[in-house]
């Protein structure tokens, strides 16, 4: 059976002082018994060691938002595998809508970074998703199919049982507006479909695909219902720990 996973996005949000006090109210709030769910929160680079300090002792897990593809050189301003490791990070979200569309990153690049990530071992949780014209279009199918092949191409049985998918509409992303827990379902169930396909039925029935877009405490059970959900990426609403503890404990069954 497959288990949720909750993991929040900080972005460019939080200081030090504010990373130490967002922690510590997480780890009051979910010092609980999770049932298995996996919980992670992705603090800036700058955060990474004081929240993997203060996490100590919790079962609070740490992530990173990217990383480089090469494992040390001349690439001023970036961060390897290697370093994420020593900081204490097990995640590393991979190919953010944000990236894609700020960083020009391509699914050929997303898939040589998890492949990276994986190999240091990193889980990488890979994002994909359409944007608001290609679904407008009817090509949500075929925009994220492209994507799922493309970031996952040449991946093995074993990268596949690392990798964690994230569902994340691009129209949904910090604009308020989620998917229903329906289109959410019918695009993660074809998710599930296509990576049968590329692997095997069972490799695809283990895989973790979560959903994020304007993940709430009001959506978030309705959405983790969902046959094909596996918890949610959160951005927005993991900021604050009350409402991310929400989230967390719809994810919690
Ligand atoms: P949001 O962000 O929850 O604020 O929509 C989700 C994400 O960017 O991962």
């Amino acid at each position: 059976m497959r288990r949720n996973i909750v993991a929040g996005n900080w972005k460019m949000y939080k200081n030090l002082e504010q990373t130490r006090e967002l922690v510590n109210r997480l780890k009051t709030n979910l010092d609980v018994d999770l049932k298995g769910t996996s919980v992670i929160v992705c603090p800036p680079f700058t955060s990474l060691s004081l929240a993997s300090t203060l996490l100590q002792g919790s079962e609070i897990q740490l992530g990173a938002q990217n990383m480089h593809q090469e494992e040390e050189g001349a690439f001023t301003g970036e961060i390897s595998a290697g370093m994420l490791i020593a900081a204490g990070c097990r995640y590393v979200i991979l190919g953010h809508s944000e990236r894609r569309q700020y960083f020009k990153e391509t699914n050929e690049l997303i898939n040589t970074k998890a492949k990276k990530a994986i190999a240091a071992g990193l889980k990488p949780i890979i994002c994909v998703g359409e944007l608001l014209e290609e679904r407008e279009k009817g090509i949500t199918e075929q925009v994220v199919a492209a994507q799922i092949r493309g970031v996952l191409n040449g991946f093995t049985q074993s990268d596949l049982e690392s990798t964690i998918i994230a569902y994340e509409p691009v129209w949904a992303i910090g604009t308020g507006k989620t998917a229903t827990p329906d289109q959410a379902q019918a695009v993660h169930q074809f998710i599930r479909k296509i990576v049968g396909q590329s692997h095997t039925w069972a490799l695809a029935e283990r895989l973790v695909i979560q959903y994020g877009g304007s993940v709430k405490p009001d959506n978030a059970a309705e959405l983790f219902a969902q046959p094909d959900i596996d918890g949610g990426l959160v951005g927005g609403a993991c900021l604050k720990a009350d409402s991310f503890t929400q989230i967390v404990k719809c994810a919690i069954s």
